[in-house]
């Protein structure tokens, strides 16, 4: 045998959040506008009668995605919601400074909230912190959740939508730090002005949850603004005990190469970024004397993916052809998430349609590209309890550019993780070896097995020149001897417990 496994279903180390499968929608390329809204598309039996594109409605909804975070992103910089309300003859076009576009504001809150509902599925608005003001983050707070005789809350009624879109989820700005950035900002201006913004929204609305902008969870950027707006709570004056703040921190990663190897191994970097910064978030309540029992902010890694913008045809409009081997590698960040999942408590895939995404439109339809599907697998079986698990196997020991980001330079060839859901075991195993399949022992296995494999011909290949060269292919296992994980392949088996 070249590997053993061995799964240790009754050994559950902790819930599993699903919003790890989180999607994005930004106002960037095609991803609004010819991707999930397309009203002048020719072909009208592909769209709602909203103008919603119906194909991307019905790809999405059985991944039972449960929060979308819009409008951006880069765009929100200098994004005034109000120019996306209201009669759409009377909305006012706008340069769009982050992606050099038009932006017609055709579509804009109402329509997102329609979107979301149709897909059953959770907002989660960015705040504009470039040319925003606080005024505006919290009108905008007010017309989506009022319920008082308030200016926002009847401009939304005046718009058609009486009851309150109780949006949960806003992040007090998007990559603040970046020099790309309209009005990018210091850690520590950044920091007070979020410490101030997150005082007043929840004045507004305690219910909010609110997302601190952080980098890419190492950085100074990330432990000066966790410092500085992480606080114990303590009572006001009047005995009341203070709001908590900070629900989430934010972190960022996108990961690429042309090598094969350092491509599937990238998103490891992402594995250690999740422990730092939350050992940061520790750090911030140990010197701060924070008692345990108030609610410890998780990471929301609400950017990640594979991206390699050079390759993207128009990197403005980033659309990606992926390849198996970027395939693959997304199945290693959604294995990350999962292993992390007692520090992560949502993650972003950026972006959900056509910019950088694992679904594209044309005209006439959808083409689901290859990193569809291990993103599918995932949505579909990876939840529950994360559980214990042991894997033996040989090492690669090429480079991994992961040198500087991890203590160990240890990569398996087999990468692995694990969940019960309930009734099923699930386990999902990439492995990244181009030319060899592993014979595995797998101790803890019981029954028939129900197989999932996505693989293809090689690396290379993608779905985007006509043909399905990479799918889903679902077998059974009688659960008994070794099983066979194919060269570069991604596989997940479910049994039951
Ligand atoms: O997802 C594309 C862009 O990447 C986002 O707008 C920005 O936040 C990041 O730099």
């Amino acid at each position: 045998k070249d590997a053993s496994i061995s799964v240790f279903s009754s050994h559950r180390l902790n819930p599993i959040n699903r919003k790890i499968y989180s999607g994005f929608t930004e106002h960037m390329g095609r991803c609004i506008y010819g991707g999930i809204y397309d009203p002048e598309n020719p072909n009208k039996a592909l769209i709602t009668p909203q103008g919603f594109r119906k194909d991307v409605i019905d790809a999405l909804k059985p991944l039972n995605i449960p929060v979308f975070r819009y409008p951006g992103g880069n765009f929100c910089a200098t994004y005034h919601w109000e120019d996306g309300v209201g009669p759409r003859d009377k909305r006012r076009k706008r340069p769009d400074l982050a992606w050099g576009a038009l932006e017609p504001n055709s579509f804009g809150t109402d329509e997102f909230m329609q979107w979301c509902k149709e897909l059953d599925t959770e907002p989660y608005l960015c705040l504009n912190f470039g040319t925003g003001t606080l005024d505006e983050a919290m009108a905008w707070v007010e017309y989506c959740n009022g319920t008082e005789d308030t200016h926002y809350a009847n401009l939304r009624r005046q718009n058609g939508n009486q009851e309150p879109y109780n949006v949960k989820y806003w992040a007090l700005g998007n990559e603040v730090w970046g020099d790309w950035q309209v009005e990018q900002m210091t850690d520590t201006a950044y920091a007070e002005r979020a410490l101030q913004w997150a005082k007043a929204l929840k004045y507004l609305d305690p219910n909010i949850e609110l997302i601190l902008c952080g980098r890419e969870g190492p950085t100074t950027w990330d432990y000066t603004v966790l410092k500085h707006c992480i606080r114990a709570r303590g009572n006001d004056p009047v005995g009341q005990p203070r709001l908590q703040l900070i629900d989430m921190h934010s972190i960022h990663l996108y990961t690429a190469s042309e090598n094969h190897y350092e491509n599937v191994y990238a998103p490891l970097t992402a594995e250690r970024a999740i422990e730092v910064a939350s050992a940061l978030i520790d750090l911030t309540y140990y010197e701060q004397k924070i008692p345990a029992t108030q609610k410890r902010p998780k990471i929301c890694f609400d950017e990640w993916n594979v991206w390699w913008s050079k390759r993207a045809p128009g990197w403005l409009g980033a659309e990606e052809k992926y390849t198996l081997s970027d395939a693959l590698a997304v199945a290693v960040w959604l294995n990350v998430f999962i292993r992390k999942s007692a520090d992560v408590e949502m993650a972003n895939i950026a972006q959900s349609v056509n910019v950088i995404s694992p679904l594209m439109t044309t005209e006439d339809g959808i083409i689901k590209q290859t990193s569809w599907y291990p993103y599918e697998l995932f949505c579909r079986y990876m939840s529950g309890s994360l559980i214990s698990v042991h894997l033996a196997c040989e090492e690669y020991d090429g480079p991994t550019k992961l040198e500087f980001t991890r203590v160990t330079k240890k990569t398996p060839w087999l990468d692995v993780s694990a969940t019960f859901d309930g009734e099923h075991v699930n386990l999902a195993v990439v492995n990244v070896h181009e030319e060899k399949d592993f014979e595995t022992r797998i101790n803890g296995v019981k029954g028939s097995v129900q197989v999932f494999v996505v693989s293809g011909e090689n690396v290379d290949v993608t779905n985007m020149g006509g043909k399905e060269e990479v799918a889903i292919k679902e077998e059974m296992w009688d659960g008994k001897g070794l099983y066979t994980f194919p060269k570069h392949s991604f596989t997940l088996l479910r049994w039951k417990a």
